[in-house]
């Protein structure tokens, strides 16, 4: 099969990793896949926000929970409780990826842009998986500090995060596929 193909079949959403820290030729790698993706009116609207820095993992890590626990919804409080949750997987590399508030498209345009990510991490046998709850995060943020703190550029908004790293796992099998084609 061609190796585009393998790396679409064979990427699974991944949520056990080493703690070794990939290399940084393949996170500069990785990341530009994505600035490779289509995007809306060639805007290029989106901004990728890479956290290495443990001390800064750990204190989104804090704000997150802290943020789930005070959500009222059962299911995030039931997570925060367990102390051995991390929102993000213990993964060493989150990218953050933010996206301009105004563009009604952006979505689109950062989803393929972290197709191309984490297509490229698979080629590269890198771990990785979209997550959303991040969101919270932003829950309590009002002066945007933390957006600031992560370098958003000014009216972007949280798009979604990408955790990155070395599997500690095999590739799980992958959920069956919904039969949604109709050829016409
Ligand atoms: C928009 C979006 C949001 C997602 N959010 C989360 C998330 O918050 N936590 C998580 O563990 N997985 C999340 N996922 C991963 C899905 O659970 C996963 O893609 C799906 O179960 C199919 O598995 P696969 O990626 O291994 O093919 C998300 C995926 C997408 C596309």
């Amino acid at each position: 099969m061609h190796k585009t193909m393998d790396s679409i079949y064979s990427r699974r959403s991944i949520r056990q990793y080493k703690p070794q820290q990939i290399n940084s030729q393949e996170t500069k790698t990785i990341l530009n896949a994505a600035l490779y993706a289509p995007s809306a009116r060639n805007l290029q609207d989106w901004h990728f926000s890479v956290v290495q820095d443990p001390a800064l993992r750990l204190k989104l890590k804090k704000i997150l929970i802290e943020n789930m626990n005070n959500s009222g919804v059962g299911f995030l409080i039931q997570k925060a409780e367990d102390p051995s949750f991390d929102p993000f997987f213990n993964a060493p590399t989150v990218v953050f990826i933010s996206g301009n508030a105004d563009d009604k498209f952006v979505d689109i345009s950062c989803g393929a842009a972290a197709q191309n990510l984490m297509l490229a991490a698979e080629s590269l046998n890198i771990g990785s998986c979209i997550i959303t709850t991040p969101e919270l995060l932003f829950a309590a943020d009002k002066e945007d500090e933390l957006k600031k703190e992560l370098g958003f550029p000014s009216g972007y908004r949280f798009v979604y995060a990408i955790t990155l790293g070395y599997k500690n796992c095999e590739n799980p099998a992958a959920a069956p596929r919904k039969n949604v084609i109709s050829f016409l």
